[in-house]
């Protein structure tokens, strides 16, 4: 069955010594009271050689934020899918909307993205998700199909259940509106509906699509309740143990 998950996404915050000495407050913190759900940080590509030796591995995974779209070579700037893996991460999150807005990153390089990925062993936390004008077109569901056809329908099933997904509403990121949990409910139960009808319905009962966007202690209890979403993906809340570890919580009774 699914895997319940919740995902933190540090964005382009923390120093290196910032990021250790969070990495090793939540560890201390998780260690002392178990979660019930897997637990993963993506952090800046700089800290993930450092952070990953010093989490409990059975607790806390590692992942980065985003890799390239190229296997290796003249490509300055970039980091690759091996070179994330070569630090003993074991996630990665690709398609994250700021990426697709700021960095102009298309269907097709996340679709690259992501066969270099699972080529290397990493685990694709794959995003999609609707900006406000579509929400309000009520073209949500066709912009969510749209991604997912775009860069994961010519998976094989055996590749595409590997994958994590997020969905994310943008005029959720980062502005403290939530998505209300009959809104999540309904697009989660979308997305599985598709994969089933692309995949199979056992692929889709087992793909753990995270909800993202103004996750906070207090309104993650609601949204984790809903069968069809599987746990969250957390900005901003994931930048405080307290905060982080309160969503991580919401899956204990
Ligand atoms: P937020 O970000 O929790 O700060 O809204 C979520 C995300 O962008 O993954």
């Amino acid at each position: 069955m699914r895997k319940n998950i919740v995902a933190g996404n540090w964005k382009m915050n923390k120093t290196l010594q910032e990021g250790i000495a969070l990495a090793t407050e939540l560890n201390e913190a998780l260690t002392s009271d178990k979660p019930n759900c897997e637990v993963i940080i993506c952090t800046p590509f700089i800290h993930l050689a450092s952070v990953t030796p010093i989490v409990d591995k059975g607790i806390i995974a590692v992942g980065a934020e985003n890799c390239a779209d190229k296997a290796s070579g003249a490509y300055t700037g970039e980091v690759s899918a091996s070179m994330v893996a070569s630090t003993g991460a074991q996630y990665v999150i690709l398609g994250h909307s700021e990426r697709r807005a700021y960095y102009g990153e298309t269907p097709e390089i996340l679709k690259e993205k992501v066969l270099l990925a699972l080529a290397n062993g990493l685990t694709p936390i794959f995003c999609i998700g609707e900006v406000l004008e579509e929400r309000e077109a009520g073209k949500q569901n066709e912009v969510v199909y749209n991604q997912l056809e775009g860069s994961l329908f010519g998976l094989s099933a055996e590749d595409f259940s590997k994958i994590v997904l997020a969905y994310e509403p943008v005029w959720a990121i980062g502005t403290g509106k939530t998505a209300t949990a009959e809104q999540a409910q309904e697009i989660h139960a979308y997305i599985r509906s598709v994969i089933a009808k692309q995949f199979g319905k056992e692929v889709a009962d087992n793909t753990s699509i995270l909800y993202g966007g103004s996750c906070k202690p207090s309104n993650a209890k609601e949204l984790f309740a809903n069968p069809d979403v599987d746990g969250g993906l957390i900005g901003g809340a994931a930048l405080s143990v307290a905060d982080f570890k309160g969503i991580i919580d919401a899956f204990k009774a």
